[in-house]
């Protein structure tokens, strides 16, 4: 199963307030949503937490530079915070004093920790050689652990990719990642220039376990609690941290637990079934205990969406491109054809995008149908990410889809 979720020989020299949080089940793998800038705000999170928390949040990134202060709105994201759970606060830059500034500030905040941004690929970012370009400098990115880790008495945890072009400097950053006594890494399986494309290398993210001295969460591609249950399996991961899947099934953090509560079962030498006669038995087991969310449910999700996402000095047009934003996601698991996505996209106001809810998931007997745990094969959420754009100084829902 996974690691511990703090080991004490990695912890003998930090003080116990630095011990992660525990999971919401004790003894499960942890669960956390990925930040993705323009989506894990205040409201966002709230509607996540109805439909099932994950273990920790992380807000999307501020971004430090000489002249920066924490952006007023990712600030409301910590102090309003009323999902029950913790919250760690991203910061992204490379200027030493102003990282450690910005921390001292956030830290005066109820955040859980203080996480660093080595990841965001768009070129905009990686060219000021922050966020993933940082990934080309490990001599770079041990100056800023050793501020960081001075600045930040409690936690301080680091999200990563594998690499900016390659993976030549990995190990020497997750060396570096133990050196600086990281407490919490989140390791998104790709390489900056593979941007969200292509295959996860998840057996880097398992060479990070092994080499790692702080609990690793893997991310990328988790599509399912299945997928979160078999990606643990095969990294020893303590936990797994999830994007635009959360996007597209809210459900998701609630369905690990009890897809992770399943596996406990099955894997107790008691109660577990490893001879064959037995396997029917544990799959009709592990299907009757996951929320199988049906079409309505997600007709409710998006209804609860758009009601936390309308302010009002934003139009109505505005408001309905923007869930059209979050709906690119929902939409690869409503139905095979992209039926639901293709009418969708061309909704203007909010009397056309909820008559096209109500056709699609309310009528002619949708409302009782499964939501695709997956997305459905082949069904592409627009615009894709295949190709960065130079213009966009961050990940926002314009370039970065699936
Ligand atoms: C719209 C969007 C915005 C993102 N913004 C951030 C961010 O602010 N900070 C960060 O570390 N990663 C950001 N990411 C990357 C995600 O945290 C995550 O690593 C990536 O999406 C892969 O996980 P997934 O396959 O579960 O989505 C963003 C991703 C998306 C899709």
């Amino acid at each position: 199963m996974a690691a511990p979720i703090s080991s004490p020989s990695s912890h003998l020299s930090r003080p116990v307030a630095a011990l992660l949080p525990p999971p919401q089940v004790p003894g499960q793998p942890l669960t956390a949503l990925a930040p993705m800038q323009d989506v894990t705000d205040l409201a966002f999170m709230g509607v996540i937490a109805h439909y099932g928390a994950p273990d920790y949040f992380f807000t999307e990134f501020f971004r430090v530079h000489a002249q920066s202060q924490p952006e007023k709105h990712i600030l409301r994201s910590i102090d309003e915070n009323a999902t029950g759970r913790p919250i760690f606060a991203q910061l992204i830059g490379e200027d030493l004093g102003h990282l450690a500034r910005t921390a001292a500030a956030l830290l005066t905040h109820n955040v859980a920790g203080i996480d660093l941004n080595l990841g965001c690929p768009a070129p905009k970012v990686y060219k000021k050689n922050v966020g993933g370009g940082l990934l080309r400098d490990p001599a770079r990115v041990g100056e800023i652990l050793a501020t960081l880790r001075a600045a930040v008495p409690g936690l301080f945890t680091v999200k990563m990719r594998i690499g900016f072009d390659d993976t030549a400097h990995f190990d020497r950053l997750l060396d570096l990642v133990n050196e600086h006594r990281v407490d919490l890494l989140s390791v998104h399986g790709r390489t900056v220039k593979e941007m969200y494309r292509g295959e996860v290398h998840y057996d880097f993210i398992a060479r990070a376990v092994a080499r790692a001295r702080c609990p690793v969460l893997a991310n990328g591609n988790i599509v399912s609690a299945a997928r979160a249950a078999a990606v643990l399996a095969d990294t020893r991961a303590a936990g797994v941290m999830i994007g635009r899947h959360a996007i597209r099934n809210p459900w998701i953090f609630r369905q690990c637990r009890e897809q992770f509560e399943v596996e406990r079962v099955d894997s107790n030498p008691l109660t577990g079934a490893s001879a064959s006669n037995q396997r029917v038995w544990v799959n009709a087991l592990h299907q009757s205990k996951i929320f199988r969310p049906t079409l309505a449910d997600v007709r409710d999700y998006i209804e609860r969406l758009y009601r936390v996402t309308q302010t009002p000095e934003l139009p109505e047009r505005a408001h309905v491109n923007k869930m059209k934003k979050y709906l690119n996601f929902v939409g690869q698991s409503v139905d095979a054809a992209g039926a639901f996505l293709h009418e969708m996209r061309r909704a203007e106001t909010e009397a056309d995008l909820f008559a096209i809810c109500d056709r699609h998931l309310l009528a002619a007997g949708a409302a009782e149908r499964e939501f695709s745990l997956e997305p459905y094969p082949g069904v592409i959420a627009r615009p894709n990410c295949e190709t960065p754009s130079a213009t966009t100084d961050g990940c926002s829902l314009e370039t970065v889809t699936a």
